[in-house]
């Protein structure tokens, strides 16, 4: 018999220990470590078996005719754009999301697709019985897609099922973290366990060229609980985002071998499972109050897709020695820093005031491109004066007050354009080429100028 040995494993990151420590050095976590079996060979131990000899590879240089890979598309052309044109045969992709946010849904649709474009689709359902995953069907009239559906968690049984007939297009695993294999030790959901399993599906997905799409869930802090030893494992990761209160939900892609990263698909949970969003910034503009203080419509950038969304701000007198300042979709640090740059640079002062600053929508925005718009909301807040209905914002701020380029500047206009506004003031830097003549673009140099034009007339003054 292998010799057992036991090591001690973080279920965070997958560092391995000798012995049990209260925080795992490698990625500051408390109290994840866990005592793991390991027989040697298969995640983690050193295998204890003779060395084999080598085998002699051959070693190619960089040139060759090597194809573009071949994909399959899903025909759902949110999902398509996100994983870079369709899925790449042999490919491993993991999805990651909070609990309830829609991943089996969005991935029993996908499999539906495939199924009706006549590709062979396999879903196997760790978490849910059959029952439970024909009744989902059933209420998203996927019921007569020719999907092949199991309830099934050991890694051997569904690899023998597989090897049974011809190999899927497409696989479907829901989710990662019940998968077992008899290879390890551990109890499911264990980083052993879950790296094992996913090498053993990885491995037949290359074999076999099967599209192998593992759901795995996330932790608060947006890891992939445990397995984010897979992350490392597959050739894209995507995250089903979105939050509870809203419906609309966000398909994001953080890494991708095949594609484009950042790029974004947005669906919208509806009775009948998630339709696609072709139009966001309409969605996202919906409920828009044109004529209040305070809001500013940002036109930003989510991977290559330009997104208009309103940034919304409230300030108001506060009894407190230490104002407030609360923000929900954005970096509270990055507030900090443009309320300190209109107080120095621009003598606007929020000393006295509270501050409060939301994203519409539930969206969080990453890009500093939104300093312009946040500005803006800001000083209409203050003077309560309303900003003009039909005017868009974008620039970065630098802290000499200074109004930087941002990327893309045309594709965020057109998409403006295309909802119907026709005024931005954005960084005069992005006007250089002197395109777009359908739009009275204000070019910037200068927060104190600007902020001078809205607040005197909350910025009706744009002029081509
Ligand atoms: P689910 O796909 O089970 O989430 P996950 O696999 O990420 O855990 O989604 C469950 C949620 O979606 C549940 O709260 C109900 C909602 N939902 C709808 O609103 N409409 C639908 O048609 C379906 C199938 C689910
Ligand atoms: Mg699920």
């Amino acid at each position: 018999m292998a010799r057992r040995s036991t090591s001690f494993v973080c279920q965070s990151c997958g560092a391995v220990y000798p012995k049990w420590t209260g925080r795992c050095e490698s990625c500051g976590e408390w109290n994840s470590i866990v005592e793991e079996q390991a027989s040697g060979g298969v995640g983690g131990g050193p295998a204890k078996t003779k060395p084999t000899k080598g085998r002699i590879v051959p070693l190619v240089g960089l040139q060759g005719d090597t194809k573009e890979a071949p994909r399959i598309q899903s025909g759902i052309k949110e999902l398509d754009r996100v994983t870079g044109g369709g899925f790449v045969r042999g490919s491993a992709l993991l999805v990651g999301g909070d609990p309830g946010i829609g991943k089996s849904t969005l991935l029993i649709q996908a499999a539906a697709a495939f199924a009706r474009l006549g590709h062979k689709a396999v879903y196997i359902s760790g978490e849910e019985a059959i029952g439970q995953v024909r009744l989902r069907a059933e209420r998203l009239g996927l019921a007569d897609a020719p999907v092949a559906l199991a309830a099934e968690t050991s890694v051997e049984d569904i690899l023998a099922t597989l090897q049974d007939g011809e190999p899927p297009a497409l696989l479907i695993l829901d989710s990662i973290q019940t998968l077992w294999t008899e290879q390890a030790d551990s109890p499911p959901g264990t980083v052993t366990q879950v790296r094992a399993s996913a090498q053993a599906m990885v491995r037949y997905a290359k074999k076999f060229g099967t599209t192998l799409v593992l759901v795995g869930h996330v932790t608060k802090d947006g890891q992939i609980a445990g397995p984010r030893v897979v992350e490392h494992m597959v050739d894209a990761v995507l995250y089903f985002e979105g939050d509870g209160a809203h419906q609309f939900r966000i398909l994001r892609s953080v890494k991708n071998r095949f594609g484009a990263t950042d790029e974004i698909g947005v669906f919208e949970m509806t009775g009948a499972g998630l339709s696609e969003v072709a139009n966001p910034s309409a969605l996202f503009l919906g409920e828009r109050s044109t004529n209040s203080p305070g809001a500013a419509v940002f036109a930003g950038l989510e991977g290559s897709r330009p997104l208009l969304i309103e940034v919304q701000a409230l300030v108001a007198p506060s009894p407190l020695g230490t104002p407030r300042r609360a923000v929900i979709g954005w970096d509270t640090a990055r507030l900090s820093m443009i309320l300190a740059v209109l107080e120095a640079r621009c003598g606007v002062r929020f000393s006295q005031h509270d501050v409060y600053l939301n994203v519409a929508g539930g969206l969080k925005i990453n890009e500093p491109g939104a300093d312009l718009a946040v500005a803006a909301a800001l000083v209409s807040s203050l003077s309560g004066l309303a900003l003009p209905a039909n005017c868009v914002y974008f620039g970065e701020i630098s802290l000499s007050g200074a109004i930087r380029p941002v990327a893309q500047a045309q594709s965020r206009l057109k998409e403006a354009h295309k909802l119907g506004f026709d005024k931005a003031f954005c960084p005069k830097g992005n006007l250089k080429d002197g395109r777009r003549t359908d739009f009275a673009a204000t070019g910037l140099e200068e927060l104190g100028g600007f902020i001078a034009k809205i607040a005197a007339k909350g910025g009706s003054g744009a002029d081509a």
